[in-house]
């Protein structure tokens, strides 16, 4: 469906975006009404004691989003979303983070194999005022993480309003693959987010009770914090990564020419080779890196084209939220030729092999409108009665299980042995489609459905799609962190179900 857009003037206003870094040239895209694009600033540490550090405060700001009206915000080192720290593959990184906000919250290194005491999970709170120090060595490849908050029952609000950042790792062999890797000239950061504003610019989050369940989906789109961005490509081979950081939303991106692009790499890294696309269907918390061909200097929309995921699912299409925006528009018609000739063949993990070994686990998501919830919860009406009565923190509680519990902060749900790989199987026994999450680790995806994954899902990934009635099984490696006392977090990434109990947590021993 044609959502109405938000087109605005190039304004002072509209570029205030402070942290962010300016575009050296007048986007033409600006003429036509679009905000340039802004870029994350960049950090890359600082370099003591053998160790890169890094400060992250988390603070409540605003940003002009829409001109003339100022929307409460959340940030880091700024006044919505955060730095892009960039680390190389074998350094130590110590990251300090200092909570600025009124209310306690938590920094998630998404993606990062570490310490279950430096995760960063609801374990790891950070009061107000308080600092956190995360330490870790950086013992994977070359890939696009992110971090975001993930305080008990209120990383939804919380990534919404703005906790949210992107991680860099790089290493010697994505280097030697001559991609483009200058960053924000030809590899460009899009961090996708959809939102909702009240008339007075503030975010509009969970108003109604099927919002809990749908999770929260906004009219309007932000791509690095603005909305309707245009860039003027400097380059005619540009590496976009993508970044799903809405709270819920599935995105259908595809350009408004229809030209295929070649994913080159997923949440862990690099693919073993390119896979040639003209969509892909993004859930919340996986990233994807694209290279797109603009030889041709015609402009062309990178677009949502709707209908992804959850969108099928009754009350989003009752509430008109099934998706379609344009995400970016791109004018390539000044872009420089390209130096870059990147290979077909990109090293990332062998999909050929295929271990043959016993499953370890069987987790099944779960919604309380189905299943063993229908019968003991009181199904969706029970649900929705009891989320009506307040109670914000348990309201959905039954309602968001895996393997029939709830989420729990005191109980561990299993263990698994440092060092190894297990084989989970995934199942959702609901009726959406789930992006499930684990921490601590890159897993393989090795068979949907018991037929070998699509090209761009042979690589590494720590956020997989499950869609209803659907099994998966992910060769999961545990990691060289045994830690009986700390757990890692598994969930689902639609941020409401995560914080209404889709969760569990393991440790490794
Ligand atoms: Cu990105 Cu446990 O989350
Ligand atoms: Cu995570
Ligand atoms: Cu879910």
């Amino acid at each position: 469906m044609d959502l109405p857009r938000r087109r605005f003037l190039y304004s002072a206003l509209a570029l205030g975006l402070g942290a962010s870094v300016r575009p050296r040239v007048l986007p033409a895209a600006v003429r036509k009404g679009l905000t340039p694009l802004p870029i994350p600033p960049l950090l890359e540490g600082e370099w003591r004691d053998g160790k890169r550090h890094f400060r992250l405060n988390a603070q409540a700001g605003e940003r002009e989003f829409m001109p003339g009206k100022a929307t409460p915000t959340w940030g880091f080192n700024g006044d919505y979303l955060g730095p892009t720290l960039r680390m190389q593959r074998g350094d130590t990184v110590s990251i300090e983070v200092l909570n600025r906000l009124p209310e306690t919250t938590t920094v998630h290194w998404h993606g990062m194999i570490l310490p279950a005491r430096m995760d960063g999970g609801p374990h790891q709170p950070i009061a107000p005022g308080a600092r956190w120090r995360s330490e870790y060595r950086v013992i994977q490849p070359a890939a696009t993480l992110f971090y975001h908050a993930h305080t008990h029952g209120l990383t939804g609000p919380q990534v919404y309003r703005g906790l949210a950042g992107l991680l860099y790792i790089d290493d010697a062999e994505s280097a030697a693959l001559d991609l483009p890797s200058d960053y924000g000239v030809d590899d460009i950061p899009l961090v996708i987010q959809d939102r909702d504003f009240t008339d007075d610019g503030r975010f509009r989050y969970l108003e109604f009770m099927p919002e809990r369940m749908t999770g929260k989906h906004g009219r309007s789109l932000l791509v690095n914090g603005a909305l309707s961005p245009g860039l003027q490509a400097r380059s005619d081979l540009l590496r976009l990564r993508l970044v799903n950081a809405s709270n819920a939303r599935f995105y259908r991106l595809a350009f408004s020419d229809g030209r295929r692009f070649r994913v080159i790499a997923s949440d862990g890294g690099l693919l073993p080779e390119a896979a040639a696309v003209s969509e892909l269907v993004m859930a919340p918390a996986e990233r994807y890196e694209i290279l797109v061909d603009l030889s041709d200097r015609k402009p062309v929309v990178l677009r949502d084209l709707g209908g992804a995921g959850n969108a099928g699912f009754g009350p989003m299409g009752m509430m008109g939220l099934d998706g379609g925006f344009d995400v970016l528009h791109i004018d390539p018609s000044a872009a420089g030729r390209s130096p870059r000739r990147p290979k077909q063949r990109l090293g990332g993990p062998d999909p050929a092999r295929v271990e043959a070994s016993a499953d370890a686990r069987a987790l099944v998501l779960e919604m309380g409108m189905m299943g063993r919830g229908m019968m003991r919860g009181g199904g969706m009406m029970g649900g929705m009665r009891r989320g009506m009565m307040g109670d914000p923190g348990g309201m959905m509680g039954g309602m968001m299980r895996i393997n029939g519990r709830t989420f729990d902060m005191q109980r561990v749900d299993f263990t698994v042995p440092a060092n190894s790989e297990e084989v989970w199987l995934l199942g959702n026994d609901s009726p959406m489609a789930h992006p499930f999450h684990v921490h601590n680790t890159q897993f393989r995806l090795l068979t949907r459905n018991g037929r070998p994954p699509a090209a761009w899902e042979r690589g590494y990934k720590d956020t997989v799609i499950v869609h209803p009635g659907e099994k998966l099984r992910i060769r999961v490696p545990t990691g060289p962190y045994a830690d009986a006392r700390h757990p890692y977090m598994f969930h689902c990434h639609i941020l409401e179900h995560e914080d209404g109990g889709m969760m569990g947590q393991f440790t490794v021993v």
